[in-house]
C-alpha cells in the first residue's frame, strides 16, 4: 500500500520525484486548478498556456508530464485532467478528484514519492484524493516472476509514497479522513487481491482462513460452518452448490458489535470461489474470470473489517456464503430438489443458477438475528451486464426508501448503481411442479427474477436489498481512473458508506 501523509509544506522546497496538479477544462481551453498556485507562479503564471502548447485540454483521464521550474527540488511536473471546470464558487466534485489522484497515481508506478497539490477545499476533498490515490497505486502482481518485494526495489511496483499537500496534519478533520480513507482502501484493496488470487489458490476453507485471521486481528467474532456442521444444521442450498467440488463449502459469520450501537446490519456476500456453471457447464469463454464469482463475499468482508477499524456504533454481522461450483459424479445435477436452510424445497433446474442457492441459506441464517436491515451482495447475473453494463451495478429491494438510500450512498462514494424492479409477475415462472421453487425463470429480466428468488429466503418483515455487481467487479478492460484491471472492490464503500449513515443515525 501507498504510504499517505499530510503537509502544508511549499511545492518548490519539496523534496519528491514528481508534483501532481490538476488541470480543467475551462471555458477557452485549460485553466490550472487551484492547489497548483506556486507552481503556476514558478512559470510566471503561463502554466496554462504551456499545458496548452503541450496539448492539454483538462479532459478527465489525461496527463501531461513537464519539467519542474527552476528552484524546484522535484523534477517533475505531472498535470492531471479534471474534466470540465467548475461553475464560479462551486468547488471540484469529489469523484473527479478520486479519479483524477487514480490516474496520476497510476502514471506514476515506479517512482518513490509524489506530491499531490490538487484543490482541495474541506477535509471529504482530502479523504477523495488519498482514496483515489491508494486506490489506483494498487497492483497485483504475486504471481509475477520476481513477486512485488523485488519489483519495489526495482522501482517498477506501485507508487511507494504520496504525500498530500494543502492539508494540514494536525487539523483533526484532515487526520479523521486521512484516517478513514486508509482503513477503507487498505480493505478494499485486500478485497481486490482476494479476487484477484487464482481459484486454484483460494477455495473455500482458505477464503475462510483469511476471514478468520483478520477477525482476531481487529476483533470480530468469527464463526465458520464446515462441511459437518452445513450437514448438521441442514444448509442444502451451500451444500447442494458445493457437492461437486473436492474443496467443501463454507459459511463464515463475522460478528462486529460496538457498545453504542443502536442499529443492526447484516451484510451477506456470494463467495463461489470458481463457478464453472456445474453440470450446466459454461461453454469456454464464459469461465475464463469466474474467480470473480467470490467478490460479492470479498467486498462484504472487506467491509465489515473496513467497519471495525473504524470502531462505528453500529452492530455489522458478515455472512460469506463460500463454495466451489464444479461437476463431477457428486454434483447436483439438473433435475435435483434441494431442501434449503429455510426449509424451503428448491428443483435445480440449471446448476449455474448456484449464486441464489448459496444466498438463500446465508440470507435465511442473516434473517434468524432480526437485524434491521441486510443487503446481499452477488456477481449473480449476465442480465444485469446486458441491463447496465460493465460498471454500474443493479440495486433490488423490498423497501423502496431503502433502495434510495443505498443507491445516494453509491452515488456519495463514487460507485455507479441504479435502481431495478422486482415485479411480481416474474415470480410464477419459478414455479416448479414438485418443489415450492425452482432456481430458474423467465430469461427475460433475468436478473430480476433472481432478484424475486432471493426475496423469499429474507426473514418476515426484514428490510432487504440486493446489489447485483456482476457488471462491475471484476475490470475486464483496461485500467482507468482508480480502477484497475481485474478486481475492483465494488460495492466495498457503499457498504461502508451505509453502516456510516445507519451509525449516525441518519437512517431509518
Ligand atoms: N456467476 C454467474 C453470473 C456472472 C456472469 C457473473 C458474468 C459475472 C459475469 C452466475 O452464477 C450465472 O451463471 N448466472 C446465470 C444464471 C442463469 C443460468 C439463470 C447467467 O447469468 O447466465
Ligand atoms: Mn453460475
Ligand atoms: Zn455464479
Amino acid at each position: 500500500m501507498t504510504a499517505l501523509t499530510l503537509s502544508t509544506a511549499a511545492a518548490p522546497g519539496l523534496r519528491a520525484d514528481a508534483i501532481v496538479i490538476g488541470v480543467a477544462k475551462g471555458a477557452d481551453g485549460p485553466v490550472v486548478a487551484p492547489g497548483a498556485e506556486a507552481v503556476d507562479k514558478a512559470y510566471d503564471g503561463r502554466l496554462a498556456g504551456v499545458l496548452e502548447t503541450l496539448g492539454a485540454a483538462g479532459a478527465e483521464g489525461e496527463v501531461t508530464k513537464l519539467p519542474a521550474p527552476a528552484g524546484f527540488k522535484t523534477p517533475l511536473v505531472l498535470a492531471v485532467g479534471l474534466g470540465a471546470e467548475p461553475e464560479k464558487d462551486a468547488s471540484y466534485d469529489a469523484e473527479a478528484l478520486r479519479r483524477a489522484a487514480g490516474v496520476a497515481a497510476r502514471a506514476l508506478a515506479g517512482s518513490k514519492k509524489a506530491a499531490f497539490a490538487l484543490p482541495l477545499t474541506d477535509a471529504a476533498d482530502l479523504g477523495a484524493v488519498a482514496e483515489g490515490v491508494a486506490l489506483g497505486a494498487y497492483s497485483f502482481d504475486a504471481y509475477k516472476e520476481q513477486g512485488k518485494e523485488a519489483k519495489a526495489k526495482k522501482g517498477k511496483g506501485p507508487l511507494v509514497e504520496a504525500t498530500l499537500l494543502g492539508a494540514k496534519p494536525r487539523d483533526a478533520a484532515h487526520k479523521a479522513a486521512l484516517a478513514r480513507a486508509t482503513a477503507v482502501t487498505e480493505e478494499l484493496n485486500r478485497a481486490r487481491d482476494l479476487v484477484n488470487t487464482p481459484p486454484n489458490d483460494l477455495d473455500p476453507e482458505a477464503f475462510a482462513a483469511v476471514a478468520q485471521t483478520a477477525a482476531k486481528e481487529h476483533g470480530i467474532k468469527v464463526q465458520v460452518l464446515d462441511e459437518k456442521a452445513l450437514t448438521k444444521g441442514g444448509y442444502g442450498g451451500i451444500l447442494g452448490v458445493g457437492s461437486g467440488s473436492a474443496a467443501a463449502p463454507r459459511l463464515v459469520k463475522l460478528s462486529y458489535t460496538s457498545s453504542k450501537a443502536k442499529k443492526h446490519l447484516a451484510f451477506v456476500g456470494k463467495g463461489i470461489t470458481y463457478d464453472s456453471g456445474g453440470i450446466s457447464l459454461k461453454p469456454a469463454g464464459h469461465n475464463e474470470t469466474m474467480k470473480c464469482d467470490m467478490s460479492g463475499a470479498a467486498a462484504v468482508f472487506a467491509a465489515v473489517v473496513a467497519v471495525a477499524r473504524l470502531g462505528l456504533d453500529v452492530n455489522v454481522t458478515g455472512w460469506l456464503a463460500l463454495a466451489e461450483n464444479m461437476p463431477s459424479g457428486s454434483a447436483t445435477r439438473p433435475g435435483d430438489v434441494l431442501r434449503m436452510f429455510s426449509g424451503k424445497t428448491v428443483e435445480v433446474l440449471n446448476t449455474d443458477a448456484e449464486g441464489r442457492l448459496v444466498l438463500a441459506d446465508a440470507l435465511w441464517a442473516a434473517s434468524q438475528e432480526k437485524p434491521d436491515a441486510i443487503v446481499d451482495v452477488a456477481t449473480l447475473t449476465g442480465a444485469m451486464m446486458l441491463a447496465l453494463g460493465s460498471r454500474t451495478f443493479g440495486i433490488m429491494a423490498n423497501d423502496d426508501a431503502f433502495r434510495s438510500a443505498l443507491h445516494e450512498a453509491a452515488e456519495e462514494v463514487g460507485e455507479p448503481a441504479w435502481p431495478m424492479p422486482l415485479p411480481d409477475h416474474l415470480r410464477k415462472g419459478m414455479d416448479s411442479p414438485i418443489a415450492d421453487i425452482a432456481n430458474m425463470g423467465e430469461r427475460m429480466g433475468g436478473g430480476l427474477v433472481a432478484g424475486l428468488f432471493l426475496r423469499e429466503f429474507v426473514g418476515e418483515g426484514i428490510t432487504w436489498a440486493h446489489l447485483d455487481i456482476a457488471g462491475p467487479a471484476f475490470n475486464e478492460g483496461g485500467p482507468f481512473g482508480y480502477t484497475p484491471k481485474g478486481g475492483t472492490g465494488t460495492a466495498v464503500r457503499t457498504l461502508v458508506r451505509l453502516a456510516e449513515l445507519t451509525a449516525e443515525g441518519d437512517l431509518g
